[in-house]
């Protein structure tokens, strides 16, 4: 083989341009050509794509975004489509894709290759952490270190005027990044789709909470992290239905792209440095249908199909943490 091509699809996230640049630099160092398809499967279909060189992804990897452009393809699911971007693909001469994206962007991989015969590559590239059989997808750690930054800043003003803040993070329906920022943040409380589903969220119980915290601990302010879709319209409906119904000083803030933005953190930026040579790598094996991924500092490769139909749960030791950091008791125990 001669020729593979390369493109970033769905939602973009931090590392992304790192990610692309380790497929570019790799594939040049086992002499492979290597064709980008611009705006994801959208370019693969119109047939928008340019050969990629290193000296495109020299510097690329300190910025987040995707400098090849990404998109959400609706279209991609019908098998027109997948027949189409077949032939494309078959017309360039290409035997393997390399797909950096997420769940959807995964299933829409696993999809062409019904119907094309050239090997296809999954890099998990998501903010949401929501892919099964990698211990992190790349752009998760800048997604909850934005969040974390965030919530210091919302801590200084809600502190100041003894406040209860509701701020809402992505994640789509997974709760890492609602976690993750609750926990290096220091927050009062989270709700996570995960523990939704077992207990979920209602306002007299949180005001209770709230009252819980403000009593022992002597905490003016509450700061807590909503998951996004988990409460009807939001952090700001919740956040006006505790000051009308309770009179509760509070304020709603949405978080929303800012955490797809700005410089990488180091561990997303070596993340997908390590998933992008690994992905090279595995077509060299002749690898077929597989996501690249990482599991206890190791390389490991994993069905597509597993990485969206299995589910990564959230760390339990983390959750009791929290669980035990979030609820004051009165009385000591007795030892
Ligand atoms: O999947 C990444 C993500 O940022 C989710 O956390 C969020 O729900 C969604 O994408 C937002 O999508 P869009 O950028 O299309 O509004």
């Amino acid at each position: 083989m001669q020729r593979i091509a390369v493109l970033t699809s769905g939602g973009d996230a931090p590392g992304m341009n790192a990610a692309l640049r380790a497929v570019v630099l790799a594939a040049d160092h086992y002499g492979l050509e290597v064709i980008a398809f611009r705006h994801g499967y959208k370019g693969l279909l119109e047939n928008d794509y340019f050969e990629i060189k290193p000296k495109d992804v020299l510097h690329v990897l300190q910025y987040s975004g995707t400098v090849i452009k990404s998109a959400r393809c609706q279209r991609f699911k019908e098998v027109e489509a997948a027949q189409q971007a077949a032939a494309n693909l078959n017309a360039l001469n290409i035997g393997a894709l390399v797909v950096i994206g997420g769940d959807g962007s995964f299933r829409g991989a696993d999809h062409l290759a019904n119907y094309w015969h050239g090997q296809v590559i999954g890099v998990p590239g998501t903010i949401d952490n929501d892919l099964y059989g990698t211990d992190a997808t790349i752009g998760y750690a800048t997604a909850v270190a934005i969040a974390m930054d965030a919530l210091d800043k919302i801590r200084d003003t809600a502190d100041a005027m003894d406040r209860v803040f509701i701020v809402e993070v992505m994640g789509r329906d997974a709760g890492f990044i609602g976690l993750g920022s609750a926990m290096a943040a220091g927050s009062e409380r989270m709700v996570l789709p995960e523990l939704q589903k077992d207990k979920p969220l209602t306002i007299p119980a949180l005001v209770k909470h709230i009252q819980k915290v403000q009593e022992i601990r002597g905490e003016g302010s509450y700061v807590m992290v909503l998951s996004e879709h988990q409460w009807p319209g939001g952090a700001v409906a919740l956040a006006e239905q505790l000051e009308a119904e309770y009179h509760l000083p509070c304020r709603p803030c949405l978080l929303g792209h800012i955490q797809r933005g700005g410089a990488p953190a180091p561990s997303d930026r070596i993340l997908a440095s390590q998933l992008g040579v690994h992905a090279v790598e595995l077509i060299l094996k002749g690898h077929h249908r597989v996501m690249a991924g990482i599991r206890g500092n190791q390389c490991v490769e994993v069905p597509l199909r597993d990485t969206w139909e299995k589910k990564n749960p959230l760390d339990q030791n983390l959750l009791r943490i929290q669980h035990e950091i979030f609820n004051p008791v009165k009385k000591k125990p007795r030892i």
